[in-house]
């Protein structure tokens, strides 16, 4: 029996190698843990949940795959109930709020640099994700996108680097999107500037209209995707 993953998990597990120890931090279901172990050849994984219900959950699973031996399921709080004697390589973050995510490393940001790669996937605020990264020595080593139904998600993958961010556009992008050309990066950028036009319409009725310092803020940032847009659709 094995377990299969929605495409966003699968994105996630895309970008941790194989064959290496991994903790999975707010693993809930522990869907990710067992992947890993059955398709990545994970020798080990540690599963924590900060929550004692989803951690039950959590080891339900771990029981029903008969993977006691090579998931631990571990209740603790972010990336501090890791130890140094645990061997992890690889620490996942997926499905939490970037500004938790970020809450999380700030925690834990002195053990940062042990790790090989940190596989991050936050739900929202991600250029906040991205300029912490940028700024204590992560480079982003590969990202992707992954789209369920109408929504996007980003998945970004940091090594330890030197990242140099041109302008805060590449924070909203992501430098490795670009570089790599996801194939969704056209079709993303496009569902942006649809959002970002639906923002300003609406910042245009209220009182302020154009004057509006939210109104100038994503008008700027509107232009520079745009022109992004049409420098990838050239092809440069
Ligand atoms: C929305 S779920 C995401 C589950 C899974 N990672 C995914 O991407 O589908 C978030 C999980 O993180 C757990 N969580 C929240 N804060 C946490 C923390 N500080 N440490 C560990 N787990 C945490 C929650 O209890 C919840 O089970």
């Amino acid at each position: 029996m094995t377990v299969k993953l929605k495409p966003r998990l699968a994105g996630v597990a895309s970008l941790v190698p194989s064959g290496t120890v991994v903790a999975d931090i707010g693993t809930d279901h522990a869907y990710l843990p067992v992947h890993l172990v059955q398709e990545k050849a994970c020798p080990r994984v540690i599963a924590v949940e900060k929550s004692p219900l989803n951690s039950r959950l959590a080891q339900e699973t771990v029981n029903l795959f008969n993977l006691t031996h090579k998931v631990e399921v571990r209740v603790g709080d972010g990336l501090l109930a890791l130890d140094e004697k645990d061997g992890v390589e690889i620490v996942v973050i997926a499905g939490l709020g970037g500004k938790t995510v970020c809450r999380m490393l700030i925690a834990a940001a002195n053990k940062l640099r042990s790790y090989k790669r940190l596989v991050l996937q936050p739900m929202g605020d991600v250029p906040l994700v991205r300029r912490w990264l940028a700024a204590h020595g992560f480079c982003f080593a590969r990202e992707r996108l992954v789209q369920e139904k109408e929504n996007y998600y980003e998945i970004i993958a940091v090594e330890k680097g030197r990242q140099i961010v041109k302008e805060p556009i590449f924070l909203e992008i992501g430098p490795a999107l670009l570089r790599e050309r996801d194939p969704l990066l056209i079709p993303w950028l496009k569902h942006k500037l649809e959002h970002y036009e639906k923002v300003m319409q609406g910042l245009l009725r209220s009182r302020n209209g154009k004057e509006d310092p939210r109104w100038r803020y994503f008008n700027f940032q509107y232009d520079r995707l745009k022109g992004v847009l049409e420098d990838v659709c050239r092809g440069e």
